[in-house]
């Protein structure tokens, strides 16, 4: 299968291209991606021998027309991804996340191209803290920030593109991923990264809100499954049940790095912050035998830690200016 990758040289992308290359060595990946300060050349060197690498735009319609007229199929992982930043300014948000999927859409119905949309549990908004229930398929649509808007315009540009064009596109919604090769702006690799640094985890608000954490390469398997087994014209919930609150999981992060349980800040919140995110997996469990592969968040925790130990070397040159964003952020 020739496989076009967008966004691989990011975090899930990156994952996603080395399990690929490890697990199915006849699939040829050609990845395309802009390298902001969001991707990495020196993300894919494990595995530059054996892959294409594009640098380029997926609002570039020109370039992603000729790109999907080689491919048998596309993931479409490239995007802004980072909340605060779309807070700070949504105008990148709006031209690669709903116009580079419209870019892709119109490329895979030209070419009649199978097409895999990568997208978030945001798109559903939040949870209340205390309640039982889960986002399913069937939640409405009502994201709060403009990345999660802007993921959402896009989800639907692929409904729509599968319901008016016939495109054979299907999409999954994921929950909150951590592993390697994850930005320092995120709050698991930040909080890492701080702690390495000598510098206090930094909790939004009061800490409670709560996220539901899946292990990237269990994302990354889902993936794989859902483009060889799933129903055209679907949409997959991904999550591994792993619903944690912010300041559990900074405990845990501080305890498995000699820290005191509570030797973290309380800084700003973030405004609109979304409260609580869940997952009900069932689709992808009982239609396609999706299982993930790492049950407990501590030993993936475990396994990241030692991650961010091993490869300063990686995550050094972009932290000094996240922090110095955070600092303008007052976060
Ligand atoms: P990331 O920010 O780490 O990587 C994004 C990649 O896209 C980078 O390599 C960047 O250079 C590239 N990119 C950005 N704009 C581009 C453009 N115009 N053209 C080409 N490439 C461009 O993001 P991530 O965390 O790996 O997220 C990947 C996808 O997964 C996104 O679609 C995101 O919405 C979705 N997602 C992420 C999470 C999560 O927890 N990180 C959870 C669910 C879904
Ligand atoms: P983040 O990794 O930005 O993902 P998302 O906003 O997509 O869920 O943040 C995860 C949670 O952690 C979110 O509730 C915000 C919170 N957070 C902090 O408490 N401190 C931090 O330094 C960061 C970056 C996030």
């Amino acid at each position: 299968m020739r496989l076009l990758v967008t966004g691989g040289a990011g975090f899930i992308g990156s994952n996603f291209v080395h399990q690929t290359v490890r697990e199915r060595p006849d699939t040829q990946v050609t990845v395309l991606d802009a390298l902001t300060y969001a991707g990495d050349r020196a993300s894919l060197d494990p595995v530059a021998e054996a892959i294409r690498l594009v640098h380029g735009d997926v609002a570039d319609r020109e370039l992603v027309d000729g790109l999907v007229g080689e491919a048998d199929a596309v993931v479409h992982f490239a995007a802004e991804s980072h909340n605060d930043n779309s807070l700070n300014d949504p105008s990148p948000f709006v031209r690669t996340n709903v116009e580079g999927t419209f870019s892709l859409l119109e490329a895979v119905r030209r070419h009649d191209v199978r097409y895999h949309h990568i997208s978030t549990d945001e798109v559903y908004g939040d949870l209340e803290l205390d309640d039982p229930a889960k986002f399913t398929p069937q939640t409405p649509y009502n994201p709060s920030s403009p990345y999660s808007a802007t993921k959402a315009a896009s989800d639907l540009l692929v409904r729509a593109w599968v319901r008016s064009f016939g495109v054979r596109a299907t999409i999954s919604n994921c929950s909150n991923n951590y592993g390697p090769f994850q930005h320092v702006e995120k709050f698991i690799p930040r909080q890492i990264t701080n702690i390495i640094d000598g510098v206090r985890p930094k909790l939004y608000g009061t800490g409670a809100n709560v996220r539901d954490w899946i292990h990237v390469s269990d994302h990354n398997d889902a993936v794989w499954t859902i483009l060889e087994r799933g129903r055209i014209g679907e949409t997959y919930l991904i999550g591994a049940d792993g619903e944690q609150s912010n300041k559990d999981v900074v405990a845990l992060i501080c305890e498995l790095m000699g820290q005191g349980p509570d030797a973290y800040d309380l800084v700003s919140d973030r405004p609109g912050h979304d409260l609580r995110y869940a997952i009900d997996a069932s689709k992808l469990r009982d239609e396609l035998g999706w299982r993930p592969r790492f049950t407990t968040f501590r030993d993936g925790l475990v396994d990241t830690i030692e991650w961010y130990r091993a490869n300063e070397a990686w995550w050094r040159p972009r932290k000094a200016a996240t922090e110095a964003r955070y600092a303008q952020l007052g976060r």
